[in-house]
């Protein structure tokens, strides 16, 4: 067997690993809101392994290190700290292959950037896609009657609302946002119904930007169609909200029978982009934001690394814009922002301090 069949067996071996972990912790945590699997907070390393049994061996203990160094190598490139459950099952999927070629590999896998395709495939693997519309209808409430007014106050002359979604997953989110803009637009009359669509009045513009780690995810965000299957995209959408989709019709071979398609009609989508990029990278990918939401993220970070990505979401926004970080995270940057608590929890005003 090449070296490079080896890596690839044991790349496929270790994804179906983290597929099965996935699924276990997926059903073992309570549903919508906490998140799913695999990229839950961990527990402490002690606790981790049926390794430390009195049993444990060198080889298991060389086998815990390499794996526990793999899986620092996600939590430094990504942020993401892999839960016990994957950790448990790489060590049974592991035990019994040659040290030597394991560690070969993880050495390898040490040595490539984060872009490099190995670690994205894993990556797409550990990471937590679960998003659906108007996810917080409290929050969403808020949005529309104090966080778009604001906005739209402090924008009154420029015209132009730019907003972002750092970790947009398969792209509600942006689209939530977009629409919630155009609607507070309507409502303070800088926008009209015209047939059947929110139309921005002369010079007033929405853009819309999400971004996200996973390829997979951003491929569904800008392909923008969603099926209503049980607990998916559609399960907390509001009427009002339904304007903003059409019915289509899929190709049987990618259809799940007995599932309806509804796709983001074309004034909505032409207001949004969607990029990769890692929230590690402290260079944001966009200046000058009016509103950014950075939600069901970094929950699943160090408080370091939390950090680290408020600042580089403080840099990417303009004075008086607004910050949203959902209620279970903590800001991290108070020295960039101005906290309100509205209906729907906390937000934060950027003031004019320099990063
Ligand atoms: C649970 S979803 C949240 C989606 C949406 N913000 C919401 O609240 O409904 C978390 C997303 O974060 C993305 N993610 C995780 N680590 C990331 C990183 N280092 N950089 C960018 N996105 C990341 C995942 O790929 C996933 O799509």
């Amino acid at each position: 067997m090449t070296q490079d069949k080896k890596v690839n067996d044991m790349l496929t071996q270790m994804r179906t690993a983290v597929d099965t972990a996935r699924a276990v912790t997926s059903a073992a945590m309570p549903a919508a809101g906490s998140g799913k699997l695999g990229a839950a907070p961990s527990a402490p390393a002690s606790s981790m392994s049926a390794l430390n049994k009195p049993a444990e061996t060198t080889h298991s203990r060389a086998l815990l290190l390499l794996i526990n160094e793999l899986m620092a190598g996600v939590e430094t490139r990504f942020g993401i700290k892999p839960g016990t459950l994957v950790e448990r099952k790489l060590v049974r999927i592991f035990k019994d292959m040659p040290m030597e070629t394991l560690r070969d590999w993880v050495e390898s896998m040490n040595n490539c950037s984060p872009d490099h395709s190995e670690w994205q495939s894993l990556v797409e693997n550990l990471t937590v896609h679960e998003t659906y519309f108007c996810r917080d209808p409290d929050l969403m409430n808020m949005l529309g009657d104090e966080i778009m007014p604001h906005l739209l106050n402090l924008r009154k002359t420029q015209k132009q609302l730019q907003i972002w979604s750092a970790a947009s997953s398969t792209g509600e989110e942006v689209y939530d946002l977009t629409f919630s803009a155009l609607r507070a637009m309507q409502k303070a009359g800088y926008a009209r119904l015209f047939e059947g669509k929110l139309v921005p009045e002369a010079g007033w513009g929405v853009f819309s930007f999400g971004t996200d780690i996973s390829n997979q995810a951003l491929r569904t965000a800008k392909a923008a169609v969603y099926g209503d299957l049980g607990m998916g995209s559609f399960r907390n959408l509001p009427d009002d909200w339904k304007m903003m989709f059409e019915d289509v019709k899929i190709a049987p071979a990618n259809a799940v029978p007995g599932v309806n398609y509804f796709k983001i009609r074309e004034w909505v989508r032409q207001c949004t982009r969607f990029e990769r990029f890692n929230l590690m990278n402290n260079r944001p990918p966009v200046m000058g934001m009016d509103l950014v939401f950075c939600r069901n993220v970094l929950i699943y970070f160090e408080d370091p690394v939390k950090k680290a990505v408020q600042t580089m979401l403080a840099r990417a926004m303009s004075p008086g814009g607004v910050l949203v970080l959902g209620a279970s995270v903590q800001m991290l940057v108070p020295a960039y922002f101005e906290s309100r608590l509205g209906k729907g929890g906390p937000w934060y005003v950027r003031n004019d301090t320099r990063v």
